[in-house]
């Protein structure tokens, strides 16, 4: 294992998330001013509870910083229940006392979205790049949207959505032809830039594309594999996803 990759292994999902809000609330304390990247799906929603609680009853102080969304579908109605906005919304931001004008998600109904995109990577880099990036990973290895295949220097893009994930996706939506099939995302240099990554990963169908990614061949065809370049990267997951590392 590469020694910029710090592993931790909780024994169940409840832990992982405490671990992960634990460490994330450690980097706000110490960066009240700086910016935070922050991921949709499955995985964080136990890590957000905790912030949230964090906040309530430890005092955990969210005013000052600004928060960058990895992602967003594109077209999609902003306040639509399935948009990346509406979720963190729901699971963080409207929980704490983030000022609403420093958060930061690609707009799901730009009407030049290469051009939102453009202007979202200026965005970060002018409010002084990402303190810690959280991240989930898909069952293809991507991260973001970041595809298999997608080239390393990426920057953050309109792009289409592969298969596989508008097919994994479409748990959220009526069918797979309701998921919209493009999204703005961050890319892989821009995910890179971030001065810490807090991977996040629960369950038995996670195992595989973790080894792959923590342990495999740096590849474009599994994107998340790149991390094992970061310099500094927490993984933070549950037994079940840890059973072949
Ligand atoms: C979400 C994102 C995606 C997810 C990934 C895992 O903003 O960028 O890369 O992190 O698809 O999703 P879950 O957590 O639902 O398994």
């Amino acid at each position: 294992m590469h020694k910029n990759i710090t592993i931790i292994v909780a024994e169940d999902y409840e832990t992982m998330s405490h671990k992960a809000a634990e460490i994330f609330a450690e980097s706000i304390t110490a960066n009240p001013n700086k910016s935070f990247g922050f991921a949709t799906g499955a995985t964080p929603v136990g890590m957000y509870k905790n912030l949230v609680k964090l906040h309530k009853q430890e005092n955990l102080d969210f005013s000052g910083v600004s928060t960058f969304n990895l992602d967003e579908y594109h077209p999609l109605a902003p306040d639509s229940p399935q948009s990346y906005r509406q979720f963190m919304y729901d699971n963080l931001f409207s929980h704490v006392n983030i000022n609403k004008n420093n958060i930061f998600i690609p707009d799901s109904k730009a009407a030049d979205p290469h051009m939102e995109a453009k202007e979202y990577e200026a965005k970060i880099e002018n409010k002084g790049g990402i303190e810690m990036q959280i991240l989930g990973i898909g069952l293809n290895g991507h991260i973001g949207f970041n595809e298999p295949n997608e080239t390393f220097d990426a920057n953050t893009r309109y792009t289409p959505l592969a298969k596989a994930t508008i097919e994994s996706n479409a748990r959220h939506f009526a069918s797979a032809e309701d998921v919209p099939t493009n999204a703005i995302t961050m890319g892989i240099r821009s995910i890179m830039l971030a001065r810490h990554i807090l991977l996040l990963a629960n369950g038995v169908n996670k195992a595989t594309i973790l080894r792959d990614a923590l342990l495999g061949a740096i590849t474009p065809l599994v994107p998340a594999s790149i991390l094992q370049l970061h310099q500094s990267v927490t993984v933070v997951i549950d037994k079940e996803a840890a059973t072949l590392l």
